[in-house]
């Protein structure tokens, strides 16, 4: 069976990985990498979730299966970080939540939903976007078209191209929107903005698909769920895929969720069915080691706010780092205007620079960035960060 086998090439990041791991330059630098990192680049375990991790040491009692749902506590608290509290989509029990590993394995179990739902659906992703998802989708079995998102020549969004993309599509169509800190671009819709798409999903009847792996990374935890809180305002149905990799730091111990709205009580436990029997099919029983912790911070007023703290500073980091970076290059006399990177939010922005330049930075300066330009801003330090800056004023002279 195996003798037709051949290499598959290497994931572009994770290429990018083993290149800086290999390059003997002191000075190198890793914009490339998917990570939070501190001043130090170090991605520490958050002191929450270290005090989280000890409480379920002491109390866990057993190892064996929870079930298909996984963690209850933890879904629930997932649905009240997405919608608030409050909202009264909760009340009216519209809204399942079912943990799955991680963001990237709640988006496979989306795409098997609708394949079960609506199996001949168009599914729309942004232009560009975060790669994973031109994969994760046709795996599925689906045909993947994107809309337009970011404008190349200005670097900006092109809401306009979004607007008019979107106003063609039909109940047939599923499209995936970043609800903040979209990977790569850093471009994020103003409420206004998702206003707009909201009602114009609910004229044409496509079924959003919220991609949410950054809340609390943007603004706030509220202000990041702002699509997410118009479409249980406005929409009958929609589904929401979160990942706790980044605001909880728990990257490899696949803690994410699949969520859904749907217009009623009964068709939301249909949809949980629906859920469970699919990923009974794929992986069984979700992982809960990770959904432990989140539920056992989040069940506790201290540790809760121990964890908004930790995550204000991840977030202001990476805001003055953004900041840092506009001025530097702007002292350094860099012609072009880079001023977006400091409208822009979460980890990444795209450079915008040529592909010529990317290579000169690797191959001259060390600096590893990802081939669409894509840098990692909390990769940034301020030991690193004038290296960075005169490395670019001179690739771009
Ligand atoms: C846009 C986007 N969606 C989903 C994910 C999934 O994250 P994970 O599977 O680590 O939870 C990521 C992670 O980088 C992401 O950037």
């Amino acid at each position: 069976m195996f003798e037709q086998i051949s290499r598959v090439p290497p994931d572009l990041i994770l290429g990018l990985i083993a290149a800086y791991k290999a390059d003997p330059n002191p000075n190198k630098v890793d914009l490339g990498v998917g990570v939070y990192q501190t001043e130090e680049g170090e991605t520490p375990v958050l002191a929450c979730v270290k005090e989280a991790e000890a409480a379920l040491h002491r109390a866990e009692t057993s190892k064996a299966y929870l079930g298909p749902r996984g963690v209850v506590g933890f879904n629930e608290a997932i649905s009240n970080l997405l919608l608030g509290s409050d909202h009264p989509a909760l009340e009216a029990g519209r809204m399942v939540t079912v943990q799955a590993p991680g963001g990237t394995g709640a988006l496979r179990v989306a795409g098997e939903v609708v394949k079960y739902v609506r199996p001949e659906s168009t599914i729309w992703v942004p232009n560009p976007t975060w790669p994973n998802h031109n994969a994760l989708f046709p795996a599925a079995g689906f045909r993947l078209e994107s809309y337009r998102y970011r404008d190349s020549a200005t670097g900006e969004l092109d809401f306009a191209g979004m607007l008019e993309d979107l106003g063609r599509l039909g109940p047939n169509d599923v499209v995936i929107m970043h609800a903040c800190c979209h990977n790569p671009a850093g471009i994020d819709l103003t409420p206004e903005q998702w206003s707009q798409v909201v009602d114009l999903g609910v004229e044409r009847q496509f079924l959003p698909l919220v991609d949410m792996a950054y809340q609390g990374f943007g603004v706030d935890l509220d202000t990041d769920a702002t699509l997410i809180r118009l479409l249980a305002d406005r929409a009958p149905e929609f589904i929401v895929t979160s990942s706790c990799s980044k605001n909880f730091g728990l990257y490899r111990e696949r803690c994410g969720a699949i969520s859904m709205v749907l217009p009623n009580q009964e068709k939301a436990l249909d949809a949980e069915s629906i859920i469970n029997s699919i990923t009974r099919g794929i992986y069984s029983m979700p992982p809960t080691h990770g959904p432990g912790i989140v539920d056992i911070i989040l069940r506790s007023e201290e540790l809760t706010a121990r964890w908004h703290e930790e995550l204000a500073a991840m977030r202001d980091r990476i805001n003055g780092q953004r900041s840092k970076l506009v001025q530097k290059l702007k002292e350094a006399g860099v012609a072009r205007d880079f001023s977006f990177i400091e409208r822009q939010f979460g980890m990444f922005s795209l450079l915008g620079i040529s592909p010529d330049e990317v290579a000169r930075l690797r191959d001259e300066y060390s600096i590893y960035l990802v081939g669409d330009t894509r840098f990692n801003v909390a990769g940034l330090r301020d030991n690193n960060l004038d290296y960075f800056v005169s490395s670019v004023a001179e690739v771009m002279a």
